[in-house]
């Protein structure tokens, strides 16, 4: 055939053209509601292991905050003992920071705040909402938690203990040894020998009499308050 270098273009601009339109079928737009992406945790058959969120790799270093500032220490957790109480599984039974006075008042703060109301201000496990029927709190001056060491008490609030609920969420790591240093506070005062007591001050010993004992909570039933409606003044069957 022959053809005239007219029609040669054109058909070239006609090829050209399908290809362009062609193309721009192809490549559909992809919207951003319907990425190829697994929702957390969903299951996968692409990998051999059937998940689709990956195990970090080995040897990941996790980096500080959400800044590029080296790592914080703090933020990564890296003391093991301050964080968890253990150090290698056992219960450490010191303090991973030195406790100071002003340490010890916070720990008590934080103590009558969130401990007293169950385990009483004494710590001997007749706080409040015990007394009004929560499962029996334990006593901090039984020879088993005088023993115990720092770090049982740490773990305890972390982790939660039989029916007390973890405090993790609102007590701070290190808010968590101030409060533990405080019950060896409450241990002491229930149970220190009158030496420990400066000399000059035993005298004030006698001076200062025991706390009265708390009354019973007296049933409150048939008390009904004198504007009550007439239908509430029936005794309750
Ligand atoms: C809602 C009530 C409640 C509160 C608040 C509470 N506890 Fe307890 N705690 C209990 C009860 C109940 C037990 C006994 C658990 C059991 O034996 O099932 C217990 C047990 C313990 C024990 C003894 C664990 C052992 O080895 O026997 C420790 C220590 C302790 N609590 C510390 C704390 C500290 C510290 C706080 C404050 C951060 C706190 N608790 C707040 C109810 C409470």
């Amino acid at each position: 055939m022959n053809r005239s270098p007219a029609s040669r273009n054109w058909r070239r601009i006609a090829r050209l053209g399908l290809g362009v339109s062609l193309a721009m079928l192809a490549s559909c737009r992809r919207d951003m509601q319907d990425q190829p992406r697994y929702k957390p945790l969903a299951a996968t058959n692409f990998f051999g292991d059937g998940r689709s969120a990956r195990p970090e790799v080995e040897g990941t270093v996790a980096w500080g905050r959400w800044t590029n500032k080296p790592p914080d220490p703090e933020f990564l957790r890296i003391d093991q003992a301050r964080f968890t109480g253990r150090v290698n599984g056992e219960y450490v039974d010191y303090f991973p920071f030195p406790i100071t006075r002003a340490d010890l008042d916070r720990g008590r703060d934080r103590y009558n705040v969130y401990c007293s109301p169950c385990h009483s201000r004494v710590g001997d496990g007749n706080g409040m909402v015990v007394r009004r029927g929560f499962k029996q709190a334990a006593s901090y001056h039984t020879q088993r938690l005088i023993d115990a060491p720092v770090g049982h008490f740490f773990d305890v609030m972390t982790n939660g203990f039989g029916q007390m609920p973890s405090y993790a969420s609102r007590v701070e790591p290190d808010d968590r040894w101030r409060i533990a240093a405080y019950i060896r506070v409450l241990q002491l005062s229930q149970d220190a020998p009158v030496e420990a007591v400066p000399a000059a001050e035993r005298g004030d010993l006698d001076r200062n009499p025991p706390t009265p004992p708390i009354p019973e909570p007296q049933p409150v039933g048939d008390q009904v308050p004198p504007n009550a409606p007439q239908k509430l003044q029936e005794p309750i069957k």
